[in-house]
């Protein structure tokens, strides 16, 4: 067995003059977890797509099993020397089934080239079963909730059999119990003597299997380091350049009047939603605790008119409002930043200009036409604002790095004069210090006196910037705290009664 699964070193990326990438070095021994880490756009997925032959490098040395790699490498060529990437934005095709998916490319085929489907279905669940998941390998891919797609994502990978196997975000969809199975399987892999590069923003979670981490910031190499002899305010020193002091930058200002009453709403869709009833105040935060799963999305869905509702009534400021659109909820200044911002969210064919200020078109148009200048200047403004990390604000939203995608999604919605400000997991794949500016941005809704609400698997952030937690669990709400009254332990607990 080769000393080193992987080494990189002296490694160059620029897009158009734009340096990504710049000198940086990066190795993976066998029966490891190897974290890489590093602010949103620190250049952490571009290095491993040039792993995965995803992208060319400028310049610098690429060594596989101690073999160095003189040509250029395609996704192709990466598979077939042992490397698998999870990447960080889904890729499966929506409308082809489970075990397709899994097997997109490496068909069963029996003589005369007749697909296998019996046998590629088999084959699925196998892998489906490693994972411990119960899914119908011929169930079509889009009726899967995302942390079940995300599930796939790593199937998938894992029957490619890979020796170095790249996981992009993997957790930042899933549901606690399959963080768990994912962990199990990755230390069936180190066991193996496979090498796991692993990027994650779920600090915490890295204790739990990581051998090593190495730190990129804006596009440089800065340290390898020992997970046990490291500890995690170091890190984030070392990722951001600085000590961070506060987490959660909480500010009390007076709750207003009721600007939001949501009564009897049910919802068939996803896992449905029954009988949900509850209040929003001006100037108040209300977070949406739950697991995944447990109905928080179906909600704000149903309420800002991306689903039907089966029953109930919503109040609008003392007005009983019927939404049935998305575009109807903008007009009545309510506002919702999607989970799924690839799907739902953005438009990664346009512009981050054009992205960020299509809710607000009536704003910078006069007679129809856009104003460009005027564009330019609101979305320059958000884009400091945010802090987005762009060349500039024409860059295709599909060019920015994932973490920054999500500033863009959040970023619309702040354009507008809103009433209601619906956050579905605001700091998803947001590394420490932009989580930050998110929660001041939230600040600065709750400041002007707009009712905030967010939906967020991670407790921490629940406790530390809400006024008052909802707990859902299977599509009914459980409990209601107001926040600086209850704990994590007390809010477990009503997010698992069944
Ligand atoms: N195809 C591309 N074209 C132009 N610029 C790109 C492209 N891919 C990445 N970049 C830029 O390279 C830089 C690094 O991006 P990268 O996606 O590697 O960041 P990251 O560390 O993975 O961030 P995140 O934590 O947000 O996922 C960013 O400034 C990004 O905008
Ligand atoms: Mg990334």
């Amino acid at each position: 067995m080769a000393e080193e699964l992987l080494r990189a070193e002296h490694i160059n990326k620029a897009f158009s003059g734009v340096v990504a990438l710049q000198d940086v070095q990066f190795d993976l021994k066998p029966g490891e977890v190897h974290a890489l880490l590093g602010e949103n756009g620190a250049g952490k997925s571009t290095l491993m797509k040039i792993i995965s032959g995803v992208y060319t490098r400028d310049s610098g040395d690429l060594f596989i099993n101690g073999e160095q790699i003189n040509h250029d490498l395609t996704p192709h060529s990466a598979q077939h020397m042992g490397i698998g990437i999870i990447h960080q934005e889904l890729n499966l095709c929506p409308h082809l089934t489970v075990a397709e998916n899994i097997f997109l490319n490496r068909e069963f085929a029996v003589a005369g080239g007749v697909l296998n489907k019996k046998k590629q279905n088999e084959a699925a669940k196998e892998y489906l079963s490693q994972l411990n998941l119960e899914i119908d390998p011929a169930t079509v891919t889009s009726k899967l909730p995302v942390s079940k797609q995300q599930m796939m994502e790593i199937c998938k990978t894992l029957s490619l059999n890979a020796r170095i196997v790249i996981m992009d975000e993997p957790t930042s969809a899933l549901t606690e119990k399959e963080i768990e199975d994912l962990f199990s399987v990755i230390a069936l892999l180190k066991q193996q003597g496979k090498g796991i590069i692993y990027i994650s923003h779920r600090l915490e979670e890295l204790s739990r299997i990581v051998d090593r981490v190495t730190i990129l910031r804006d596009g440089r190499y800065v340290r390898t380091l020992n997970f046990g002899e490291t500890s995690l305010p170091e890190i984030i020193s070392l990722m951001v350049g600085r000590t961070l002091t506060e987490k959660f930058p909480r500010i009390e200002t007076p709750r207003g009047e009721k600007v939001l009453e949501v009564k009897h709403l049910s919802s068939p869709h996803g896992v449905g939603v029954k009988d949900v009833s509850f209040e929003l105040y001006k100037g108040e935060i209300l977070a949406f605790a739950g697991l995944m799963g447990a109905g928080r999305t179906e909600t704000v869905r149903a309420i800002s008119g991306a689903d039907k509702m089966s029953a109930g009534e919503v109040i609008l400021n003392g007005k009983p409002v019927k939404i049935k659109s998305p575009a109807e909820a903008i007009n009545m200044g309510l506002f919702c930043a999607p989970e799924d911002r690839k799907r739902d969210g953005l438009c990664v064919r346009m512009t981050l200009a054009e992205n960020i200020t299509m809710p607000s078109l009536d704003v910078i148009s006069k007679f129809g036409v856009i104003m460009k200048k005027l564009e330019g200047e609101k979305t320059a403004s958000m884009v400091k604002s945010l802090r987005i990390k762009t060349p500039g604000i024409n860059q295709y939203v599909r060019n920015l790095s994932g973490g920054n995608q999500q500033k863009v999604v959040v970023g619309k919605w702040l354009m507008r004069n809103a009433q209601v400000v619906i956050f579905d997991e605001p700091t998803r794949g947001i590394d420490v210090a932009s989580k930050i500016e998110i929660y001041n941005i939230i600040n600065d809704l709750k400041k002007n006196g707009i009712g905030v609400m967010f939906v967020s698997s991670e407790l921490p952030e629940v406790l530390g910037m809400s006024d008052r937690v909802i707990v859902m669990c299977n599509g009914k709400i459980t409990g209601e705290f107001i926040t600086r009254d209850t704990d994590q332990e007390k809010i477990l607990h009503y997010a698992t009664q069944y």
